[in-house]
C-alpha cells in the first residue's frame, strides 16, 4: 500500500551508476534487482486467490471480521459506551469505531465480540439477574452465537451464553433475556439488521476457519501447487533475476507453528531456494507478517500491537535469526528484509529504529553479504526517516512502495495524468532518499493498475513502461506485486503472458 505524495519536486542530482561498496560483495557491479514478488503464496492473502476460502463453514464469521447492529425497533446501532470499559447502549444514529465489534471466532457457530479498547462482550455477572450486557473484561471469555434469519441473512439475532438473546430494552439499556420467538419482523427488539464493515481474509482467518484437519490439507495443497519450478523458469527467462518472498513469523516454529497455523511453509520455502539455485534466481526474505501485527493485516482481529514490548521486538528478531541462519550460505540469497509495511503511528519510530539495528546485528552475524533491507513506515513520516540509521551501515537498503490506487489524489486522474504522476512525483519521491552516501534504494512493491476505468491494453502498457523507467533508477532495483492474482493485472506472469509488460 502507498500513501499521497505531495512532496515539491527536488532539484536533487541522480547518481545512475551508483555502486554499492564491492569489498566483500558477492555481487556484479552495477547489478540491479528486476524482481516479482511471491504473494500470496507463504502469506495468505484472501484477495490474491479467494477460491481458498470456499469450504470455510459459515465463512462470512472468519476472525477479525467487523459487525456492526442495528435495533430495528429503535432504529439505531449497538454501540460500547466510550469505546470500552462499560455498557452497551443502542442510541447512535451512525455507526463507526464504538459501534464496531470484532469477532474473535470460537468454532463455526460460537463467537466472542472484542469492542474498539479491546475489551470483550460479556453479561455484568455483579448485578444480580446477570443480564445487563457490558464490555468490560480484558481476556477473552463469554461466548455468542449469532442466529441469521435465512430469508434475510443480514437479520440476526446474538444468543448469549445464559442461554437467551440480546434484546434493546430501551435506547439505554440492553440485556440478555430474550427467547428471541417473536418471529423476524420489525417489532421484535431482539432483531438486529447486522452489516460487515470489514473482513480480514489472511492466514489466521483461513486455518482458524477451516480448524487444524482440513487447513492442513488446504495449505499444503496451496503451497504445493500456487508457485513451483516452472514458474521460476518462467520469471528467468523473462528478464526478471530476483524473487522477494514474503513469510509470516510462524514460519520460524515450523513444523509446529502455534495455533492455529499450520506447518509446511519452511519446507516450501527451501524449495523457493533450490529452485532459484536452479535458474540462476535471487531471493529477497520478506517479513511480511511481524507477530503481533505491524499494520492491522495478518493477525487474528486487525489490532496493531507489534512493537509495544521489548519482548516483541525480541520475538521478531529471532525469527530474523532463524531464516538468516538456515539460508545463509545459500548463493541465492540476497537480501533480508527486516519487516514489510510498518505503519505509523502505532509502529512508533523508536520501536522500528530500535528493531531495525538488533535485525540488523542478527543478520550480521550470520552473513556479511545479505543486504538489509528496511521498508520504511507508511503513513505520514518523513520518507528520509531511516536515513541516520541506515547511512552508518553497511548493505543497507530502503524500501519504498509505490501504488497509484490507495490515496484520492488518483481518484479522477485520466491516463496521462496518472504517467505524468509517475515520471514528475515519483522521480521525485524517489530522487529525494536516493543519496551518494546513504542507503540503496528499493521500489519493493510497485503494480501496472490504477483507478483509471475502461482503459485500454495500450494504456496499460505506457502506465508500466513509465514505472519501469522510472523505477529502474531505484539503486537497489524494484519488485512488482505479485507474480500470481485472480486480479489480471496484478499478476505479472499474466501481463507479460500477455504482452502487456516486456521486460
Ligand atoms: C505532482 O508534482 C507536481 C509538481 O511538483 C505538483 O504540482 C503536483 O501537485 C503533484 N501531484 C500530486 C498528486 O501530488
Ligand atoms: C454491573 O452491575 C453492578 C451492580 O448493579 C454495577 O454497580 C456496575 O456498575 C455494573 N457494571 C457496569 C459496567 O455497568
Ligand atoms: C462450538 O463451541 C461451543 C462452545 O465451546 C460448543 O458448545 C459447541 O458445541 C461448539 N460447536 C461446534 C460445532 O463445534
Ligand atoms: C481491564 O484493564 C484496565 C486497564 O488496565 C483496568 O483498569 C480494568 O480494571 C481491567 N478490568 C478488568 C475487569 O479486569
Ligand atoms: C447513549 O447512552 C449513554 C448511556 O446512558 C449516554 O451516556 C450517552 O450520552 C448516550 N448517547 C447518545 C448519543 O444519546
Ligand atoms: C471526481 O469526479 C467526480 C465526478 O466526475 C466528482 O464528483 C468528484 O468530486 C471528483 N473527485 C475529485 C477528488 O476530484
Amino acid at each position: 500500500m502507498a500513501t499521497s505524495s505531495t512532496r515539491q519536486l527536488l532539484s536533487v542530482c541522480f547518481f545512475l551508476c551508483y555502486m554499492p561498496s564491492l569489498s566483500n560483495g558477492r555481487v556484479t557491479p552495477n547489478f540491479k534487482v528486476r524482481a516479482v514478488n511471491l504473494g500470496g503464496w507463504l502469506v495468505t492473502e484472501g484477495w490474491i486467490k479467494p477460491s481458498l476460502f470456499d469450504g470455510i463453514p459459515n465463512k462470512d464469521f472468519l476472525d477479525g471480521a467487523e459487525l456492526q447492529f442495528k435495533s430495528v425497533t429503535v432504529g439505531k446501532y449497538l454501540c460500547a459506551e466510550q469505546g470500552g470499559g462499560t455498557i452497551i447502549v443502542a442510541n447512535r444514529t451512525s455507526a463507526s469505531g464504538w459501534e464496531t465489534f470484532k469477532l474473535w471466532r470460537i468454532n463455526e457457530t460460537t463467537f466472542q465480540f472484542r469492542v474498539l479498547n479491546k475489551q470483550f462482550m460479556g453479561l455484568n455477572c455483579t448485578t444480580g439477574n446477570g443480564i445487563d450486557v457490558v464490555a468490560i473484561a480484558n481476556t477473552s471469555s463469554e461466548t455468542f452465537q449469532i442466529v441469521r434469519n435465512s430469508d434475510d441473512l443480514s437479520r440476526v439475532r446474538i444468543k448469549a451464553p445464559n442461554g437467551f438473546f440480546l434484546q434493546v430494552k430501551t435506547e439505554e439499556r440492553v440485556a440478555a433475556d430474550s427467547k428471541g420467538d417473536g418471529g423476524w419482523g420489525d417489532s421484535d427488539p431482539s432483531v438486529f439488521i447486522m452489516t460487515i464493515s470489514r473482513r480480514l481474509q489472511g492466514e489466521y482467518q483461513l486455518t482458524h476457519g477451516y480448524g487444524p484437519l482440513k487447513a492442513s490439507q488446504v495449505m499444503r495443497e496451496h503451497w504445493r501447487t500456487f508457485i513451483v519450478e516452472e514458474d521460476f523458469k518462467f520469471i528467468s527467462k523473462n528478464g526478471i533475476n530476483a524473487v522477494r518472498i514474503p513469510v509470516g513469523w510462524w514460519i520460524a516454529s515450523d513444523p509446529k507453528p502455534p495455533h492455529p497455523y499450520i506447518g509446511g511453509s519452511l519446507k516450501a520455502l527451501d524449495h523457493a531456494f533450490l529452485w532459484s539455485r536452479n535458474y540462476g534466481i535471487k531471493v529477497i526474505i520478506d517479513l511480511h507478517a511481524a507477530p503481533g501485527s505491524q499494520n492491522g493485516f495478518e493477525h487474528r482481529d486487525g489490532f496493531q500491537e507489534w512493537g509495544l514490548s521489548d519482548q516483541n521486538i525480541q520475538q521478531t528478531v529471532d525469527v530474523i535469526d532463524f531464516l538468516t541462519a538456515r539460508y545463509a550460505n545459500n548463493p541465492s540469497l540476497y537480501a533480508v528484509e527486516l519487516i514489510n509495511e510498518p505503519l505509523a503511528p502505532g509502529a512508533s519510530l523508536d520501536s522500528i529504529i530500535k528493531y531495525y539495528k538488533a535485525g540488523y546485528e542478527v543478520v550480521r552475524k550470520h552473513s556479511q553479504t545479505a543486504y538489509v533491507v528496511m521498508s520504511n513506515r507508511l503513513g505520514q513520516v518523513d520518507p528520509k526517516e531511516l536515513f541516520p540509521l541506515a547511512s552508518g551501515l553497511e548493505r543497507t537498503v530502503i524500501d519504498v512502495h509505490y501504488y497509484s490506487i490507495f490515496s484520492d489524489v488518483f481518484n479522477n486522474m485520466t491516463v496521462q495524468q496518472n504517467i505524468n504522476f509517475i515520471n514528475t512525483n515519483r522521480t521525485a519521491d524517489l530522487n529525494l532518499v536516493t543519496t551518494s552516501n546513504g542507503p540503496l534504494t528499493f521500489v519493493g512493491e510497485w503494480v501496472a493498475e490504477w483507478k483509471v476505468s475502461r482503459a485500454t491494453k495500450e494504456d496499460y502498457q505506457k502506465f508500466a513502461d513509465a514505472q519501469l523507467q522510472v523505477y529502474g533508477r531505484a539503486t537497489f532495483g524494484w519488485a512488482y506485486w505479485t507474480l500470481k492474482n485472480v486480479n489480471n493485472h496484478w499478476s505479472l506472469q499474466w501481463m507479460i503472458q500477455n504482452g502487456y509488460i516486456k521486460l
